[in-house]
């Protein structure tokens, strides 16, 4: 039978090569990411030496087990690679995160880094962001009625994310709003927009932050978008 992962592992793979000696590098979240981990568990296995700094809680606790040390991000001034996945990409590599909850953290992290290197199976490409993924926003829990009336009047339906029956709590201490877009057209002025709106902490919307894109398909083979 052949492996319904195989192309996140064979992107994830192929990035955690990309990792050199000595380097300290960001952690993404989500489930292509942790292959990463299973490659880089197996590099410093054979010797690498290399510093991460976790995107989220559940991401930390998977680095400690595959072996990677952790450094918090304030302890370092640049950052040589950050490894993450993503929901969707646009052919101008802009991205779609926040599946999983960890868009803010992951953002500081990116933006912290030398280059975004982002993994993803090829299913993830879209000509349009926004037409099937929800964009998640992170959102202030006090008054979050209020942020989502002004997200709405951006030009979608927002639903605050549940988990076992209660409002999804992110890392931060906050709630997540995803948002229904028929399509977002100009992720540019969505990006500046979302941000300018009271009660808005940030949202998953990554645009011109992405560096090599590494697609991976069902056959196993990848290739990169420079
Ligand atoms: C986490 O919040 C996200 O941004 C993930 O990076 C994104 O959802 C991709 O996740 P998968 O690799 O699990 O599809």
């Amino acid at each position: 039978m052949s492996d319904p992962n195989a192309a996140k592992r064979a992107a994830a793979f192929a990035a955690a090569d990309l990792v050199q000696d000595g380097t300290t590098i960001g952690l993404g979240s989500g489930s292509t990411f942790l292959f990463v981990l299973e490659r880089l568990a197996a590099r410093i296995k054979d010797g690498l030496k290399v510093q991460g700094v976790a995107t989220s809680q559940a991401t930390a606790a998977a680095a400690r087990k595959a072996g990677v040390p952790l450094l918090e991000l304030d302890a370092v001034e640049r950052l040589d690679l950050a490894i993450d996945g993503a929901d969707e990409v646009d052919p101008q590599k802009n991205l779609i995160k926040g599946g999983g909850g960890a868009h803010v953290r992951e953002r500081i992290v990116a933006a912290a880094a030398k280059e975004m290197v982002v993994v993803v199976d090829e299913k993830k490409l879209v000509a349009v962001l926004g037409k099937a993924f929800l964009l998640p926003i992170e959102v202030l829990p006090f008054g979050w009625k209020q942020t989502e009336r002004r997200i709405a009047a951006t030009g979608c339906k927002p639903t605050l994310r549940q988990q076992d029956g209660k409002p999804f709590v992110t890392d931060n201490g906050n709630h997540v709003l995803d948002c229904k877009y028929d399509g977002i057209d100009d992720p540019a002025w969505l990006d500046e927009h979302l941000n300018a709106l009271v009660g808005v902490v940030d949202h998953g919307l990554f645009v011109g932050m992405a560096g090599r894109v590494i697609v991976g398909d069902a056959a196993g083979k990848v290739r990169v978008i420079p």
